[in-house]
């Protein structure tokens, strides 16, 4: 199994260039399935989540082709409404195909997702939203089956969530009459998506809101090139890596709007930020002031970066909290992180952080996406060599990420073990 070594300590200078959102894409290529067509999706990151997808898509009978980050996908031989446990135990995101599924067929087959590492993912917002619609659901040897000609229906979320407002709007794009979703997520994922759906030929009112209307419609056009916004998260944590290791780093094909908050707090941190429509320029002078942190659905401070920003907050010169309200379990990076050195101490999900002056070098364990990109962000602030092992996880959601330090000036590498 691949490890990434690090010997830390050196400041990030120079230029990135931001993948495609990893957590835009993924939707938007379950979205193909809903109407026949032959679709390019441009700015497709080429991660493991990607191609994972990619193969699901096949396994209905779909095709996908994928150079340059440009992904051809052809839906118009897709007559397999499943989604079996062995793609969806590895990738919790192929939840996204039971509203497409339904949508097209009526029907669909999906393993339920268990919990993850960072404990339970509940499902039951998506399924309650479809039976508010008419489906009929049943849980079959794990499996979820759902069936039944969906209508309009009014759905009232009782918590933010970017998954099930995802699957709803997918599964009303078709249905009879019109759908409302109170309290829908508007993550730029989610506005991505309804971009998506609205070149599709759905008629969606709300953009950008938290009530989405849905007229269904009978025709839709099937077949088109869309562009997918640049990953914020992955641009986040280039920030945080920045105010982490001092430097000045510029990211080009990025949207500063989509990390408001991220960048408030960085400054407050003590780094100076410049941004235009599409870059972002940030330097540090490794000047770490400690700020309290807690999670929250957009335009709040995102969970995808929790871990992250906690590598950060270690190095402050004092004390700080970080709050996870999104997941409160989510917190498997402490104890690698406390091998680095970190002081952290863990009450529900209240992180209390004692600044330390260093981190020291040590062998770690990625445990997910972004607990690994913590632990790379941790390495390439310490003193002396880190080993990351387990690094598939990373492969998830970056790309080319040691080849994007190295070009940044970090002493990263890639070995097999
Ligand atoms: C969440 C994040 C998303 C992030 C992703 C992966 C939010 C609002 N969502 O999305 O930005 O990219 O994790 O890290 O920040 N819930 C239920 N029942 C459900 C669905 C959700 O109780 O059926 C709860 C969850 O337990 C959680 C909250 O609602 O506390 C938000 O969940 P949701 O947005 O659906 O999670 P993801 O789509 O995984």
């Amino acid at each position: 199994m691949d490890k990434i070594v690090i010997n830390g300590g050196k400041p990030l200078n120079g230029e990135v260039i931001i993948s495609g959102a990893k957590n835009a894409v993924l939707p938007i290529m379950t979205a193909c399935v809903i109407e026949p067509g032959k679709y390019t999706l441009n700015n497709v990151p080429d991660l493991r989540d990607t191609r994972t997808m990619g193969r699901l898509i096949e396994m209905i009978g779909g095709s996908v082709q994928f150079h340059n980050n440009s992904m051809q996908i052809n839906t118009i031989n897709c007559d397999k409404p499943v989604a079996p446990y062995e793609l969806v135990k590895t990738m919790r995101a192929s939840f996204y195909v039971l509203g497409p599924f339904m949508s097209r067929y009526n029907y669909a087959e999906v393993s339920l997702p268990g919990g993850c590492a960072w404990g339970p993912r509940p499902v039951d917002f998506h399924l309650k939203a479809l039976e508010a619609m008419g489906a009929t659901i049943s849980l079959e040897r794990g499996n979820l089956i759902s069936k039944g000609e969906l209508h309009g229906a009014e759905i009232d979320f009782e918590k933010v969530s970017v998954g099930a407002t995802g699957n709803t709007l997918m599964a009303a794009l078709k249905a009879n009459g019109k759908t409302i979703i109170n309290n829908a997520a508007c993550e730029p994922d989610i506005t991505d998506l309804v971009d998506f759906l609205s070149k599709l030929g759905g008629d969606i009112k709300g953009r950008d809101t938290t009530k989405l209307t849905i007229q269904g419609m009978p025709e839709l056009n099937g077949g088109f090139e869309y562009d997918i916004i640049p990953d914020r998260i992955e641009a986040g944590t280039f920030l945080i890596g920045v105010a982490l290791t001092g430097g000045e780093v510029t990211l080009r094909n990025v949207n500063p709007e989509h990390l408001g908050v991220v960048i408030s707090k960085l400054k407050e941190v003590g780094t100076d930020i410049q941004s235009d429509d599409n870059s972002i320029t940030i330097r540090s002078s490794k000047k770490i002031n400690p700020v309290d942190m807690t999670t929250a659905a957009y335009p709040g401070f995102p969970t995808d970066l929790q871990a992250q920003w906690m590598a950060l907050m270690c190095l402050a010169s004092g004390d700080s909290t970080i709050i996870d309200d999104i997941y409160h379990d989510r917190f498997t990076h402490m104890a690698e992180l406390s091998r680095f050195g970190a002081n952290l101490h863990l009450v529900d999900n209240v992180a209390s952080v004692k600044g330390i002056e260093k981190f020291y070098g040590a062998p770690v364990m990625s445990t997910d996406i972004r607990a690994s990109a913590s632990l790379i962000l941790a390495a390439l602030a310490a003193d002396g060599k880190s080993e990351i092992s387990r690094i598939y996880h990373i492969d998830r959601g970056y790309e080319n990420i040691e080849l994007k330090l190295q070009g940044l000036g970090a002493d990263i590498k890639r070995t097999k073990a």
